[in-house]
């Protein structure tokens, strides 16, 4: 079979499989499995892959068609400039995210020595992110799922940050670790969604880890233990920047204010959805 008729039978078994952009997606599983992408010259020349590539493509198309993330299969994800490497076991970072690492660039200003926390960091995105733009700056990126701390320490080094630093551990009580006003900032973007709403999530999101998705029963679980026990790790005039999910800010807000925060505001992303609360320790 051509690499156009490939191509022409991938969008259709994506479109039938209710994939909400069959397009993009095929050409990036056409670069992925056949090194090609819409720009390549003689794609389009009825040329065929050998029969390793073939094998491989009807693979990853079978694995996409049956939900599992494009990012699963292809292994790999960018977030603000920074090449990730991602897998079953981490969260696949969102574009929205974004809007939580700008509400801390623009609180900070420039780069300075800064000492960051990134709790719940993931694949390291955020912590990554930081320590491009602001070299100066030194990051614990702080993570409890073994896997996705494989990931986190993997794109750390493979991107030669070398002012972020993983840590394993529980943010329940790894807070004890550091002195009082220790940190200048502390940044996360923790598990949100209540318990009960996590079986009606996307089919995608399903294969991604419960434990990323998890906020508990009303989805504040996290928000109360960076209040309750991180606050006093941040020095007085230091920041909070804290992903939310939609209809959050109000109560995030106002454990932030019972724990001595100031200047609290909530920031909406393009959509004009709720995306994080920011705020400054009196
Ligand atoms: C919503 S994901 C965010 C990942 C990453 N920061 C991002 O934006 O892509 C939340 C992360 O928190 C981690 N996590 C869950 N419970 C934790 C805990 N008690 N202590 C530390 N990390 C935890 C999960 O494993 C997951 O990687």
């Amino acid at each position: 079979m051509t690499y156009r008729e490939l191509y022409r039978r991938g969008v259709t078994a994506l479109e039938n499989s209710g994939c909400e952009s069959p397009e993009p997606e095929m050409w990036e599983l056409m670069s992925f499995c056949f090194g090609i992408s819409r720009y390549s010259p003689g794609l389009f020349n009825d040329e065929e892959p050998d029969e390793e590539k073939l094998r491989s493509f009807e693979r990853a198309l079978s694995l996409r068609a049956e939900g599992r993330p494009l990012q699963y299969i292809t292994g790999n994800w960018s977030f603000m400039d920074v090449e990730l490497r991602v897998g079953e076991g981490v969260l696949i970072p969102r574009d929205d995210t974004e809007v939580c690492v700008r509400e801390l660039l623009r609180r900070l200003e420039k780069d300075c020595p800064a000492e960051i926390a990134d709790l719940c960091s993931g694949s390291g995105a955020i912590a990554l992110a930081l320590a491009k733009r602001y070299p100066r700056t030194h990051i614990t990126a702080i993570e409890l799922s073994d896997k996705a701390f494989e990931y986190l320490t993997y794109n750390i080094n493979h991107n030669g940050a070398g002012n972020a630093d993983p840590v394993k551990g529980n943010i329940l009580d790894l807070w004890q670790d550091y002195p009082e006003e220790f940190f200048d900032a502390v940044i996360s973007n923790p598990p949100y969604i209540p318990s009960g709403e996590l079986p009606s999530l996307q089919k995608e999101v399903l294969f991604e880890p419960e434990m990323a998705l998890d906020g508990g029963n009303d989805g504040y679980d996290f928000y109360r233990i960076i209040a309750e026990r991180w606050i006093s790790r941040l020095k007085s005039g230091g920041y909070i920047s804290l992903e939310i999910g939609e209809g959050q800010g109000e109560y995030v807000s106002a454990l932030l204010e019972k724990s001595g925060m100031t200047d609290i505001r909530i920031i909406y992303d393009l959509g004009g959805l709720e995306r994080t609360v920011s705020a400054v320790r009196l």
